[in-house]
């Protein structure tokens, strides 16, 4: 929607005021902004990223693929697709590149997403997925975790119920294992939703997957209603290439491809990501280190009494009391990020820590264990209560 008053290409005397209106869904967004800049010299512990980088055998391919050629040509796809599509044991057609998992959001609300349309989200996940929903002028209803931390499925299974008067939930976005709880949903829940709403897009997004070893990708040929999610931003350390992917039924992929830019990905990118699906003792090393790491995380957060949840992924959320945002402050100040809700009264107490080298956890660790005075110990069958009761701002009016 663009307004402007007085046209200086017709000579006008009138002073030239241009307003340019936004569509009306971004009027109520707020701009995302990564959370902290000038992290790279700091312990990364803020954004599940792996902290090592890429295993060796992906740099060296980078380093290769960085000439004239390569740099100054178009990206070509199609026999990268195919080799991804061999080793995710799909059909090239059943796959789709994308310029990380946020860009496959996006794909998706450009293919499937009227103003209007809605989502439905656990009340505490992955902010994206409402986020470009919010853009492409939809409205968000959420599932709300129980105080175990629990989605409870009946709830789902109700919201996707279209009746009369109530439209039916466009899509459903379920992280698995979910961000920031690290929790698994279990595969009957996800099978009974998939059966239940056909009519309802179900996307699972498996970012952590490398980590919880629990996927439904072989699932896409039996539910033309699923679409999964997949990146090298995690385990593979390449978060700084953007390389995600999307798999579904040829039809459902079909349709978001004429929605796609013609060139989504950088030619880097897939160079990278073949050298990874091709380093698989690496991977496997990284995920038993990151593995270790947890537990002995979760060894230090029991000496503390501090209650987390039961994680699949390169992260724990637990609660740190009333004095978290203080305890993420300290650690800020020792050079170690962590995710915190400072700003959020049911998620103030809570904070995310991710994985990172065994360098990394023993600095946090004796970084935490130096902070004791400030954290509460809680009995864990209350520590939920407020990340139960948290609901995400309401990004459409
Ligand atoms: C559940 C989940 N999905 C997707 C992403 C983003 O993935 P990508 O880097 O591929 O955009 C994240 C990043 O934190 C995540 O937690």
């Amino acid at each position: 929607m663009a307004a402007i008053r007085g046209d200086p290409a017709q000579g006008s005397q009138a002073k030239t005021v241009a307003i340019i209106n936004p569509r009306r869904a971004i009027y109520n967004i707020q701009a995302e902004r990564p959370p902290s800049e000038e992290r790279t010299t700091k312990v990364r512990l803020d954004m599940n990223e792996n902290t090592a980088g890429p295993a060796p055998g992906v740099l060296r391919r980078l380093r290769n693929a960085v000439q004239a050629t390569q740099l100054g040509a178009y990206p070509e796809y199609e026999s990268a697709r195919a080799e991804l599509a061999r080793h995710f044991n799909v059909r090239a057609e059943e796959l789709l590149l994308t310029n990380g998992i946020d860009d496959a959001l996006k794909l998706i609300c450009d293919t499937f997403v009227d103003p209007g349309d809605s989502l439905l989200i656990p009340n505490l996940t992955f902010t994206m997925y409402q986020f470009f929903h919010s853009v492409a002028g939809g409205k968000t209803k959420v599932i709300h975790y129980d105080s175990k931390l629990r989605l409870p499925v009946h709830r789902a299974l109700a919201a996707l119920r279209a009746g009369p008067g109530r439209a039916r939930v466009r899509w459903l976005a379920l992280a698995n294992p979910n961000n920031p709880t690290g929790t698994l949903i279990p595969k009957d829940d996800l099978r009974g939703l998939l059966r239940a709403a056909p009519g309802t897009l179900i996307l699972v997004d498996e970012a952590y997957f490398d980590y919880s070893g629990e996927t439904v990708l072989p699932w896409i040929r039996r539910y033309p209603n699923l679409i999964v999610a997949r990146t090298f931003s995690k385990a593979h350390g390449l978060a700084g290439l953007r390389l995600g992917l999307l798999f579904a039924r040829r039809g459902l992929t079909d349709w978001m491809r004429r929605a796609q830019a013609v060139f989504p990905v950088n030619s880097l990118a897939l160079a990278a990501a073949l050298a990874a699906i091709n380093s698989p003792h690496d991977l496997r090393r990284h995920v038993s280190d990151v593995l270790e790491q947890r537990h002995r995380l979760c060894r230090c957060l029991d000496s503390l009494g501090v209650p987390y949840a039961p994680s699949a992924a390169n992260f724990v959320f637990a609660r740190f009391g009333p004095k978290a945002p203080e305890v993420a402050r300290r650690l800020a100040r020792q050079g170690i990020l962590v995710r915190h809700w400072s700003r959020d009264p049911h998620l103030r107490p809570y904070f995310r820590v991710g994985i990172g080298t065994a360098t990394e956890m023993r600095r946090v660790v004796r970084a935490l264990e130096g902070l004791r005075s400030l954290i509460e110990p809680q009995d864990s069958a209350l520590a939920w209560r407020g990340a139960a009761r948290y609901s995400p701002l309401p990004t459409h009016g």
